[in-house]
Parts: structure tokens; C-alpha cells; sequence
């Protein structure tokens, strides 16, 4: 179905629907699901867009969390430049003390914001990437890793994780590979007046690698599942990179006001001042609802799609990764940094 703005998009009663700021816009929109997500029909954002129109997809992005925009033939150029776009920490986006740090070895060297991700291939000179043929299953295979799909939100055990993240697929693979969406928002949305207080009191605490013991992995079927890495016996010991800190479960949007329920399935330990049986009590009757299929976007990709989302107000994971664990794949990544402090519930 699509529609133009301003558009009565369908979501979630209590919060404010996208109305264009009082002005009738040009875009058209395709909602994806009733929780979160729209696609944007017929902007190119190969060399860059307006400051007015990205200003006009940011109050879009507000209120659906997702942006999709299909059939785009992009350099790393137009995906910083698209992304710079939304709030972010230029400093440490200019330093190179990037969120996505992780990927240093396939960072693009004239646009280190984005990250080649990539499996089953090598790269040859891919926008100043080379790499020998990397597979990820045979690297797997090798440590004894089962790999599992698990329910995140990207570098949400950070004490700073991205408010903005895309995802630009060059060449998906050919069986599965699809990608779920389920918005915290929503989900914190539909708790009743009680859960809603219960959570607001709460706080995370994150920790690692202790929090790799135990069975607090979510799967993307939303079955408790053991650690991949942990069962592998390759926990990370090294000390250096060990942590643990509080975070607030619930987070207040600086943009909006919602709330929303900030999770990392890998790195949750438990609430502060609870147990780890109590705690997975909680995230059961709490998270695990946000992620039933009627709650969940499942996007297939294809090639040349690129999303960005709002990374504190969704969870994501992969799917069924057997499917597509020998097959050749490429999409590039964006975590961009930013300056806004998480914001507890009672901000
Ligand atoms: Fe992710």
C-alpha cells in the first residue's frame, strides 16, 4: 500500500502519529509494520539529499524507528553523509574512536564510519578494502562454535551505544539471511501500569565475560539458549576487556519522551538487586512478548536495500543462520557514535 505524507501512518495508539510538522510533504511512505518501519519511496541517496528532507525523515525516523529505502546504488560517501545526518558525537566520529572499532581491519580508509561485512568471498579492492576469502562458518566450524542468531540491540552494553545504525546489503545471500525487528517501545507500551512501574525501577547490570555463564542468550525463535561462545570453551578471559557497569532498563527517547527497554541478550547479567532467576523472570514476562511473531518485522533483504533504524528503540537479530552460513554475502555497516547519554525513565 503506499501513501503520502501527511499520512495517518497506522501505530501505536498512544503515541503521536508522523504528521509532517503541519506541512504536506512530497514522500512516499509505505509502512512496514504497525509497530515500527516505513519504507521510503523514490528518494536516491547516492550524492547526498537536502538538509530539508533529511530533516523531514528524521521527524519520520522519530516516531517509526525504521527507514527503508530500496533500489539505492550507494557509495560509503552517501552512507556517512546520510548518516552524519541524524544526531552524533562528530568528535569521535572524526578521531576514528569509532563505535564500530570492532571491524577496524574492514573499515572503509576514506570513510572509516563504515564498516564491509562480509563472509564467503574476498574482498579485492572494495572501496580500499582487501581481504583473502573470509568465512565465517569455517571460522566457526574451526573454534567449535555453534553460531546462534540473538536478540540486541547494537553495542547496547556500551555505557554510550548508538542512537543510529544502517545496514546496506550489496549482495545478500541467496537462502535466509532475513533480519527481525521488534520495537521496545512498543513493547513497554503494552506492559500494564504495574510492569511498567516495576520496570522503571530497574537497572541492568552488564557484564563481561561472567555474563556468558548460564542461559540468558535469547534466540531469534525467543528460546533461552546457551551462549554459542561460552559453549565453544572460547570465553573471552582477557582482562583488558572485561567490564562491568549499570545501565537503566528503561530509557526515556530525548527526541519523543517514550520509553523504551534497552537490552544486549549476550551481555544482560541481571537487575541490579535481583538474582539471575529473578531476573530472567522479569525478562520473560517483560521482553519476551516484544518479540512474538505479531510484534516482529521480519525484513528480507535484497540487494541494494538500505535501513537505518533507532538503535536504543529496537531489537534486531539475524535469522536462521545455517541457511546462509556457506554462501556468499556483503552489506556494509554504520554504527554512528553519539553524545546523548542514556536517559533513565524518570528524566
Ligand atoms: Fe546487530
Amino acid at each position: 500500500m503506499l501513501c503520502s505524507c501527511a499520512l495517518g501512518l497506522s501505530t501505536r495508539p498512544s503515541t503521536s502519529d508522523y504528521k509532517g510538522a503541519g506541512q504536506q510533504s512530497q514522500l512516499s511512505l509505505r509502512p512496514l509494520h504497525g509497530d515500527l518501519g516505513v519504507e521510503v519511496i523514490g528518494v536516491d541517496l547516492k550524492g547526498g539529499i537536502s538538509l530539508e528532507l533529511h530533516a523531514e525523515l528524521q521527524k519520520i525516523m522519530h516516531t517509526r524507528d525504521l527507514l527503508l529505502f530500496r533500489d539505492q546504488d550507494l557509495e560509503p560517501k552517501d552512507e556517512d553523509a546520510f548518516m552524519r545526518g541524524f544526531p552524533h558525537n562528530e568528535q569521535a566520529v572524526a578521531s576514528d574512536n569509532l563505535s564500530n572499532h570492532y571491524f577496524k581491519d574492514w573499515r572503509v580508509p576514506d570513510h572509516k564510519l563504515v564498516a564491509v561485512q562480509f563472509s564467503g568471498l574476498k574482498l579485492e579492492n572494495h572501496f580500499g578494502v582487501t581481504s583473502e576469502e573470509f568465512n565465517l562458518s569455517a571460522k566457526n566450524k574451526q573454534a567449535g562454535i555453534s553460531f546462534k542468531t540473538l536478540w540486541h540491540m547494537d553495542l547496547a552494553q556500551n555505557q554510550m551505544p548508538p542512537e543510529w545504525v544502517s545496514l546496506y546489503m550489496l549482495q545478500k545471500p541467496p537462502n535466509g539471511g532475513d533480519t527481525l525487528f521488534a520495537s521496545t517501545v512498543g513493547a513497554y507500551e503494552r506492559l500494564s501500569p504495574s510492569q511498567q512501574k516495576l520496570v522503571d525501577s530497574l537497572e541492568v547490570v552488564n557484564r563481561r565475560p561472567d555474563s556468558f555463564e548460564g542461559t540468558f542468550q535469547i534466540d531469534e525463535t525467543g528460546t533461552w539458549t546457551n551462549d554459542p561462545v561460552q559453549a565453544s570453551g572460547r570465553v573471552d578471559s582477557e582482562p583488558s576487556r572485561r567490564f562491568e557497569y549499570t545501565q537503566p532498563f528503561v530509557i526515556r527517547d530525548p527526541y519523543t519522551g517514550q520509553k523504551s527497554l534497552l537490552y544486549h541478550t549476550r551481555f544482560f547479567h541481571c537487575f541490579k538487586g535481583y538474582t539471575r532467576a529473578q531476573s530472567r523472570a522479569i525478562i520473560e514476562e517483560v521482553l519476551l512478548p516484544a518479540i512474538a511473531p505479531e510484534h516482529t518485522y521480519r525484513h528480507e533483504w535484497r540487494n541494494g536495500d538500505f535501513i537505518a533504524w533507532s538503535n536504543r528503540k529496537i531489537v534486531h537479530t539475524s535469522t536462521d543462520p545455517e541457511k546462509y552460513a556457506d554462501e556468499a554475502r556483503l552489506f556494509h555497516l554504520v554504527f554512528l557514535d553519539s553524545k546523548q547519554p542514556l536517559l533513565p525513565a524518570s528524566a
